[in-house]
């Protein structure tokens, strides 16, 4: 699909991964809704990209907050052509603690929901925009209409200690590729997934420097974090190659993790 033009929802925009995948889109001639539980980041990336974005608040969780900004696209673009999810948050926890007391519940709970549920929410929601929109010009021609790309994590497959819940909820998001790719498949909409290794991005800015270095150390080559730009790079690649589909993409380094 030709960017120019089109228009996508990114969730988790003002940040990282999704600020990263925002820029490429943007740079690329696209359309993007910012899609954030951080107003204060997405309003001031909104106002520095100018008339090709808009910031709205939204909890991917919510059916709301997520339709308000697929109708934002369809009002103030004229219609959506696909979605990057990259909201996403990551739950640090044991099943057992020190004292052998057992995980909280509600902290999986969390993770699942915001990881997991939020992808499934604005997937459903974005896929039924564009089928719409493809209805009412005559069906797809299998032409490429749309393409909603989720983000996972090495994680979903080799999670590690204390990533049950982070773990658990990307490989229920790489689980979600294939079937949702077979199903859009009459509707013309491509949903791929991309499992990024370790990003230098504010969700890594907690790690102490010593960790972060051993970190790139673990990476086989290049023996460095990603960045984020090079996850923007393979969004608009995955956006612009129409023959990508159904396919879960590592983009790691050759990292595995231990
Ligand atoms: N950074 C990495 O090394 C790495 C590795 C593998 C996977 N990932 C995944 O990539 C995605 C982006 O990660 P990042 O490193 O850019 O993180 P980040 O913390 O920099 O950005 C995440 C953004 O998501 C937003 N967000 C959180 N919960 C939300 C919700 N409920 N609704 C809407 N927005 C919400 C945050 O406000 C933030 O702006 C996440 O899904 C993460 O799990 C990151």
């Amino acid at each position: 699909m030709q960017i120019q033009g089109k228009t996508f929802i990114v969730t988790g925009g003002a940040s990282g991964l999704g600020e990263a995948s925002t820029r490429e889109l943007i740079a690329a001639g696209g359309n993007v809704i910012i899609a954030d539980l951080n107003s204060d980041k997405g309003e001031a990336l909104a106002d520095e990209l100018g008339g090709q974005a808009r910031f709205v608040r939204c909890d991917v969780t919510s059916e709301e907050d997520v339709q308000a900004a697929v109708s934002l696209a369809e009002q103030d673009f004229g219609g959506l052509h696909g979605s990057v999810n990259c909201a996403g948050i990551a739950i640090v926890q044991k099943l057992l603690d020190r004292d052998n007391n057992p995980a909280d519940l509600g902290q999986f709970n969390k993770g699942i929901q915001v990881n997991l549920v939020g992808t499934f929410n604005v997937a459903r929601l974005v896929a039924a925009s564009i089928a719409k929109r493809v209805a009412a010009d005559g069906g797809p021609a299998n032409q490429d209409q749309g393409v909603i790309i989720n983000t996972a994590s090495v994680a979903a497959y080799d999670g590690q200690v204390g990533q049950g819940s982070y773990a658990s909820s990307k490989s229920g998001v790489v689980g979600l590729n294939l079937p949702l790719a077979r199903e859009l498949t009459r509707h013309g909409i491509r949903v791929m997934t991309v499992a990024p290794g370790i990003f230098n991005t504010p969700m890594m800015e907690s790690l102490p420097e010593k960790a972060k270095e051993q970190l790139e150390a673990s990476v086989p080559y290049p023996k460095r974090l990603g960045a984020p730009q090079e996850f923007g790079q393979l969004i608009t690649h995955i956006v612009s190659n129409g023959y990508l589909n159904g396919e879960v993409i590592r983009l790691d380094g050759a990292i595995r993790m231990t």
